[in-house]
């Protein structure tokens, strides 16, 4: 029997792009309508089900998705029974309490006895046992950063990933319960027809996340250089060496990681090299 897999995504929210990024990134082509729950993709099995965040590890667990796409944060409080397939690194934010500017706050017991609004009561709640501290918990299911500004609350537990919505709510970020990013997520039982189709998927996404951090680099040297560059740029086999028409001369075709490329460019030039471009990679298939 031909299987399709079933994907969670979020509806829209802070995770909902970049999931449909990296699922076209992997070459897997749909159609999206706003206001359409699902959708099928043309050239790879699998349907996706645009749903609230909150709802899609229950639907993971229940096997009604076979696989989500949610926040760690999301999975943490949702508390449902899931495998972690893949940490896809995007969504990075982190949950965290926050009090008015102006609170006194010395350390954690400086919450006992206060009143904290969140949306993560099971992970503040977990967090604020763990350390001892006796505080009153109040649910709201959004606009938490205003609860202190309307005599709600006396703090916040919330999301935060630039920042901004605390200083303009005029709140301090005083401490970190979880750091949380994108995670792909499937049901546990998952079938073995299933799991060979998750592993197609995976493998497409870790070709894509390889990409995304590794650029490719061509550059020109005298021939004299060519060991010192290969050093500085081993590349994913081993670079390209081409000879110029210029007698002595090569050019080199390697690749190398984003955030190592300027360190490595001063020491590029000092052994000769000259020309050098750097170019974007879609896609690295070891
Ligand atoms: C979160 C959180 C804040 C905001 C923080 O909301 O509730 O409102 O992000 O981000 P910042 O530090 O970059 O300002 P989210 O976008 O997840 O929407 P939601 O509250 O509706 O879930
Ligand atoms: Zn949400």
């Amino acid at each position: 029997m031909n299987e399709t897999l079933r994907l969670a995504i979020q509806k829209s929210g802070r995770l909902s792009e970049d999931s449909l990024t990296l699922i076209k990134e992997c070459g897997i082509d749909f159609n999206k309508s706003d206001n359409k729950l699902t959708s099928k993709a043309f050239n790879f099995p699998i349907e996706f089900l645009f749903l609230r965040d909150d709802d899609i590890p229950g639907y993971v667990e229940d096997a009604v998705a076979d696989l989500g796409i949610v926040g760690e944060n999301v999975l943490a409080e949702k508390g449902k029974e899931a495998e972690i397939v893949e940490k896809l690194g995007f969504s990075k934010c982190r949950l965290s309490i926050a009090v008015p500017k102006d609170f006194h706050y010395t350390g954690i017991q400086s919450l006992a006895g206060k009143n904290i609004a969140t949306s993560y009561p099971k992970i503040l709640g977990k967090f604020l046992t763990e350390n001892k501290v006796h505080a009153e918990i109040h649910e709201i299911s959004g606009s938490v950063e205003i609860a202190p500004n309307i005599g709600l609350a006396e703090g916040i537990c919330d999301l935060v990933s630039s920042g901004s919505t605390l200083i303009s709510n005029g709140l301090k970020e005083v401490e970190t319960i979880l750091h949380s990013q994108a995670l792909l997520i499937a049901n546990k039982h998952i079938s073995p027809a299933k799991r060979e189709l998750v592993d197609q998927l995976l493998f497409r996404i870790k070709s894509v996340q390889r990409a995304k951090n590794t650029k490719y680099i061509l550059l020109n040297a005298p021939s004299a250089s060519v060991d010192t560059i290969i050093r500085l740029l081993p590349g994913v086999k081993s670079p390209s060496v081409m000879p110029l028409a210029e007698e002595g001369w090569v050019s080199l075709h390697s690749v190398v990681k984003e955030n190592e490329f300027w360190s490595i460019v001063e020491k590029l030039k000092a052994a000769g090299a000259e020309g050098i471009l750097v170019m974007p990679i879609e896609k690295i298939v070891i």
